[in-house]
């Protein structure tokens, strides 16, 4: 990768007052220049919440160089009652993130986790018809105008028990494993200029569930590469559980598999699950920016690893809260992500800077 030496010296030197500054200032570097000085591209998923959060817009367009949209332009959002789309609110956000001068990237088209209802009352015939579709008016209502698209979501899902791996769902049941090649030719005419991306979950477990579906995804990979499917890039959400076995070396051999294959590798999703560590909220962090810190400097040994982002950028719009205040609402607030509720920066900030500096050699 060539990079820009002053460029990378200068955020280097930048980001020495750290070490004695604890709070963001306007002077630090951000995430996402930080990033770009080590040839990387750094953003956040957002959603439709930001556009009436002032302190949250201006958090996400100081870090951010890129965005992606957590719910608004999956099937089922767009696509509620049934075949109909509604784009409102996906305009909103394209235009947000135009205005703020940020790329913006497509998630997602094609998932077989939670189809809207009335999907299930199709056949087989109007199922294949509904894909191409909802393909045509989607990517190309925003032709030109997105950095990439995450066409499929999470194609494998072992524990469900389909051979292969495959994950269940409506597009599965209607096409068959033909559905993904179908999803990315598809996106591919309908946006020519677009990266278009494989998006999957649960590969950083070094467990069952993560070698299952690490075998599915390398054999499906290699299978579009060879049938000159056009396919980018594969996402990989990062949506990181350190209560699970992990092994960071054996991801990273993985990643080096899925390079070979000539894919650019994203990490699309990153966040650390910190449910099963200490009630002391500055041991948490600690252990947050720790996971944060191992995880990347791991992976960022990947040439092939172009962009990391966060699923949202402060605990206040995290998943992970909306999960946990459902289980229990007087339970503890997670702390996922980089920049806490009142959008204060934790310990990971720090942690993730230093993470992208160690791929400026
Ligand atoms: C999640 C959103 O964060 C939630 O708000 C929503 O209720 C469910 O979906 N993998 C994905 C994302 O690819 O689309 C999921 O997003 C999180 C897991």
């Amino acid at each position: 990768m060539s990079l820009d030496r002053r460029q990378a010296m200068a955020a280097l030197s930048a980001l020495l007052p750290l070490a004695i500054a604890t709070q963001a200032t306007a002077e630090t570097p951000s995430l996402g220049s930080v990033a770009a000085a080590a040839g990387l591209l750094f953003g956040t998923a957002i959603d439709r919440e930001i556009l009436a959060d002032g302190p949250y817009r201006r958090l996400v367009a100081q870090q951010a160089r890129i965005l992606s949209t957590e719910n608004t332009l999956k099937f089922d959002w767009l696509r509620p009652q049934g075949p109909e789309a509604d784009f409102t609110q996906a305009d909103l956000l394209v235009e947000f993130a135009a205005k703020n001068a940020l790329a913006l990237r497509g998630h997602t088209l094609i998932w077989n986790d939670n189809p809207p209802p009335w999907l299930a009352r199709f056949g087989s015939g109007e199922v294949a018809t509904m894909l191409d579709r909802h393909i045509d008016e989607t990517v190309g209502r925003y032709r030109g105008r997105m950095h990439s698209w995450d066409v499929v979501n999470e194609p494998f899902y072992p524990p469900q028990g389909m051979r292969g791996g495959w994950r269940k769902g409506p597009w599965f049941a209607a096409l068959g494993e033909a559905y993904v090649e179908r999803a990315f030719r598809r996106a591919a005419a309908a946006d020519p200029s677009t990266r278009l991306v494989l998006n999957e979950a649960f590969c950083e477990q070094q467990d069952g569930l993560g070698s299952g579906v690490r075998e599915g995804l390398l054999k499906l990979v290699s299978r579009l590469k060879d049938g000159g499917v056009p396919l980018h890039a594969v996402g990989l959400q990062g949506h990181l559980k350190p209560s699970l076995p992990y092994d960071d070396q054996a991801f990273v051999g993985f990643l080096h598999q899925l390079a070979a294959l000539k894919v650019d590798i994203y990490i699309t999703e990153l966040d650390v699950d910190d449910s099963a560590m200490s009630d002391d909220i500055s041991r948490r962090d600690q252990m947050v920016a720790k996971r944060y810190s191992d995880f990347l400097r791991a992976i960022l040994t990947v040439p092939a690893v172009k962009l990391v982002m966060t699923w949202q950028l402060s605990d206040r719009f995290s998943w992970l809260g909306d999960l946990a205040r459902k289980r229990n609402p007087a339970g503890r607030s997670p702390r996922p992500l980089p920049f806490d509720a009142d959008f204060s920066e934790k310990p990971a900030v720090r942690a993730i800077k230093e993470a992208f500096l160690t791929r400026i050699k």
